[in-house]
C-alpha cells in the first residue's frame, strides 16, 4: 500500500516550549491511525503542522507524494488533506448546508455544484433532516458531524480528525465510532486524536503516541496499550486494569 502521509522530523516551538520536537510517523493509504498522548503531548499542534494553519520550525510534510508543509491551509486542502478542528467554529447563523458549501465549493464554484456535493456530505454524516437548522442550534453530536461534513466536502483523501468524540454520551460515541468506520470503509485515510480509549481501540489499525511533543511509542493498538512507556505517561495503570483479557467491565 502506498504512503498517503508522511511526517519526517518535524519541530515546532512556542518560545521556549517545545510543542513538537523531531516527530515522524507514516500513514499508509486507507490506514485508521490514532494519534494519541496527554493533554499538552502536541497532537492538535501536529496537526496544525500538517494542514498548512502552522509553520514547521523543521521537518517535512508528504501528503501523497507531495510536500505541503508550509503551503496556506487551503492548498493542503486542494491537495486533498482535509481536518476538523478540536474547537468547533461553525458559522453559528448559517444553516448546516450554508456551512457544508463553505467546504465544497473549494472544487465546485457554481452554486448547484457546491449545493449537491455539500448535500452528499451532509446525508453521508446522517444530518440530512437538519440540513436547514442554523448551526449553532446542534446538539453537540450533530456539531461533530457537521463538523465531518465540511471537511468531507472538499472531498478530502486524507482527513484528520480532532477529538470529535469528546463530550459524548456512551451511546454517541458508538454512532460516532460506526461514522469513522463508514469513512474507513469509503477508502479513506484517517489520521485521529481521541482520548475516548474505548472508541480509538475500536478504529485504530495503528496507533502513535506523544508525550511532551516527542513521539514514544508506535505500533498496533495491542502493541501500545501494553508498552510500559505509554501506560507511564498516558494510559495509567487503571486503563491496563480495565481492558485486560478475561477482566468484566
Ligand atoms: N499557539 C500557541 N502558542 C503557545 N503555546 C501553544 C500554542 N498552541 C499550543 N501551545 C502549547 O503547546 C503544547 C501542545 O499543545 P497541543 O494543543 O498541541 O496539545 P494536544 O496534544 O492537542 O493537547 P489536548 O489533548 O489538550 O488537546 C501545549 O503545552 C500548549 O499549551
Ligand atoms: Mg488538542
Amino acid at each position: 500500500m502506498a504512503d498517503a502521509l508522511v511526517v519526517r522530523n518535524l519541530s515546532k516551538r512556542f518560545g521556549g516550549l517545545r510543542a513538537v520536537q523531531d516527530i515522524s510517523f507514516t500513514v499508509r493509504e486507507n490506514e485508521t491511525v490514532a494519534l494519541l498522548g496527554p493533554n499538552g503531548a502536541g497532537k492538535t499542534t501536529s496537526f496544525n503542522l500538517i494542514t498548512g494553519f502552522q509553520t514547521p520550525d523543521s521537518g517535512s510534510v508528504v501528503a501523497f507524494g507531495r510536500e505541503i508543509a508550509r503551503l496556506r491551509p487551503h492548498v493542503v486542502c486542494s491537495h486533498g488533506v482535509a481536518r476538523t478542528f478540536q474547537v468547533a467554529k461553525p458559522f453559528g447563523a448559517m444553516t448546516v448546508l450554508s456551512n457544508v458549501m463553505t467546504g465544497a465549493f473549494l472544487h465546485h464554484k457554481g452554486m448547484a455544484a457546491a449545493r449537491e456535493k455539500a448535500m452528499e456530505a451532509i446525508d453521508f454524516v446522517g444530518l440530512g433532516p437538519r440540513q436547514s437548522m442554523p448551526a449553532r442550534d446542534l446538539t453537540t453530536i450533530d456539531q461533530r458531524r457537521l463538523e465531518m461534513a465540511r471537511a468531507l466536502a472538499t472531498e478530502p483523501r486524507l482527513l484528520l480528525l480532532d477529538e470529535v468524540m469528546a463530550g459524548l454520551n456512551p451511546s454517541e460515541i458508538d454512532q460516532a465510532v460506526a461514522l469513522v468506520r463508514k469513512l474507513a470503509s469509503k477508502g479513506l485515510t484517517i489520521v485521529i486524536v481521541e482520548h475516548v480509549m474505548r472508541a480509538i481501540m475500536a478504529v485504530a489499525d495503528r496507533m502513535v503516541v506523544l508525550d511532551h511533543g516527542q513521539k514514544i511509542a508506535e505500533g498496533s493498538p495491542k502493541e501500545v496499550v501494553a508498552n510500559a512507556d505509554v501506560i507511564r505517561a498516558y494510559l495509567g495503570s487503571e486503563h491496563v486494569a480495565e481492558s485486560a483479557p478475561g477482566v468484566a467491565s
